[in-house]
């Protein structure tokens, strides 16, 4: 029956989903699988009476420590994923600034607009207060001036991704981190996708900027293992340059009838199954298995991204530092064309536009997906024609139902309304995405979000 229940499920294991999956290939999964399963059941929770969780835990993340070049005094944990690495390092910044500047009381941290959306999430559980910097439109990279000038007395930390997930570029580290110090802020750099694939790429040679620990003012870094470290999903490590800033994520509670809690993450029963399987893919594939993995992605990510280029009709936004890009279109409507990919078996990602970016479809190249370049540049030229010989969405319809619903005295049923025209309510899930992604993409970000919420609040039981 749970075979059965995929049968709707995208078909990763063929390579034509470029995000969400990060495929090692069959002999590091199968050996992933065996030390997950022989840690299913052991918890994380208590180390006194399974030490060795803490054993895998130390060890994995003194191995990711060692790659970012943090010295001895750096410090970290593994956690759940990427978003509950980031949530921990606002939590410390946060609870670091209630010790140190009591003064403030609506502590803010400066989040660049290609940040992950975890920051934002993060921010919302916690109380603190994201002042979003807009991106340098030439170079689609925050300026870390534009960084510098945001900074007022409620500033408690400065946000920076390498590379961010969206468009796969670096924000200027050593820059922010030299505003940092100058500063005296905590300074989080997100290295979910890129801190193990970058780290091996610049030993394999590459040009790669300084993003980790070498970097003054870099305080913590989260590096996701469910991703570019080919781990299965549940881990991530976050880092910090030393205790003095971890001993605010810690979490200890005595003041109830129940157990001693110590939570050093924000999960307290876990399974050993994710720190298992890291720690043992860590070690099947070692640095000669992941350089040859990186060598294979970038050759592919260089093949995909010329092939892009070399199409009239499209382009990739930016310069890409890894394997993360994302292309859009002046001549056509892109989320049609992942439609038209879709039908083909392909899933293209698409992300909506902002005031310096167009709206935009991401790729993320793995190991899984890195043998399909040829297959895809071939199938999205086609696709492009296709979408080109096909009547347009019209945008101008959709904008003016939008501000109709604006205006209306009751904008939350006149929202809903939208919605069923859009495709996006009951308990069906969509087939087709791009009506939906153009009503949301010309819907202010408030309401798209309550749009959003509301879809999954009747979509789930
Ligand atoms: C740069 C970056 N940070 C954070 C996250 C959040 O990670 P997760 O989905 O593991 O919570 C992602 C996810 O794609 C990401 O790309």
């Amino acid at each position: 029956m749970l075979q059965a229940f995929k049968a709707r499920d995208m078909d990763w294991k063929s390579g034509k989903v470029w995000c969400y999956v990060y495929d090692a290939g069959e002999d590091p999964s199968e050996i992933t699988k065996k030390a997950y399963m022989s840690f299913l059941s052991e918890n994380g929770l208590d180390p006194s009476v399974f030490p060795s969780i803490l054993k895998l835990e130390t060890d994995v993340v003194r191995m990711v420590i060692n790659l970012l070049r943090g010295d001895s005094n750096a410090v970290g944990h593994l956690t759940s994923g990427g978003t509950e690495s980031i949530m921990l390092a606002v939590k410390s910044a946060r609870d670091k600034a209630r010790v140190e500047k009591p003064h403030i009381t609506y502590p803010e941290m400066i989040v660049p607009r290609n940040a992950h959306a975890a920051f934002h999430k993060a921010a919302h559980y916690l109380c603190v207060k994201p002042v979003v910097v807009d991106l340098d439109p030439k170079s689609l990279t925050v300026r870390a001036s534009d960084m510098e000038e945001t900074i007022n007395e409620n500033t408690i930390l400065l946000v920076a991704s390498a590379p961010s997930y969206s468009q796969g570029m670096i924000d200027p580290i050593k820059e922010i981190g030299a505003i940092a110090k100058r500063h005296n802020l905590l300074f989080h750099v997100d290295g979910c996708v890129g801190g193990l694939h970058l780290s091996f790429m610049r030993k394999m040679g590459y040009e790669v900027p300084d993003f980790d620990f070498t970097v003054d003012g870099v305080t913590s870094i989260s590096t996701d293992l469910h991703k570019y470290g080919y781990a299965a999903k549940g881990c991530s490590v976050i880092m910090y340059r030393d205790r003095s800033i971890r001993k605010y994520q810690i979490f200890a509670c005595t003041d109830t009838t129940g157990y001693t809690l110590i939570n050093p993450t924000v999960l307290s029963s876990k399974s050993g199954g994710p720190m298992a399987g890291a720690w043992a893919v860590l070690n099947f594939l070692g640095e000669e298995g992941y350089k040859k993995i990186i060598q294979k992605v970038q050759d592919a990510t260089k093949d995909l991204m010329d092939g892009i280029n070399a199409m009239d009709d499209l382009y990739v936004l930016g310069k890409p530092a890894m394997s993360m890009f994302s292309f859009a279109s002046d001549s056509m409507n892109v989320y049609q064309l992942a439609d038209e990919m879709g039908k083909r078996g392909w899933y293209l990602q698409g992300q909506f536009s902002t005031s310096q970016m167009p709206r935009n479809l991401h790729l993320s190249v793995s190991q899984g997906n890195a043998g399909n370049t040829d297959v895809l540049l071939k199938d999205l030229s086609e696709c492009v024609e296709i979408v080109k010989s096909k009547p347009p969405i019209d945008s101008d319809a959709i904008k003016s139902m939008i501000a109709g619903a604006l205006q209306s005295p009751d904008p939350e049923a006149a929202f809903n309304h939208l919605a069923d025209s859009a495709g996006l309510s009951g308990t069906a899930l969509p087939s087709e995405m791009a009506f939906i992604n153009e009503v949301l993409d010309n819907l202010p970000d408030e309401f798209c979000n309550m749009f959003l919420v509301n879809y999954f609040n009747d979509l789930y039981v």
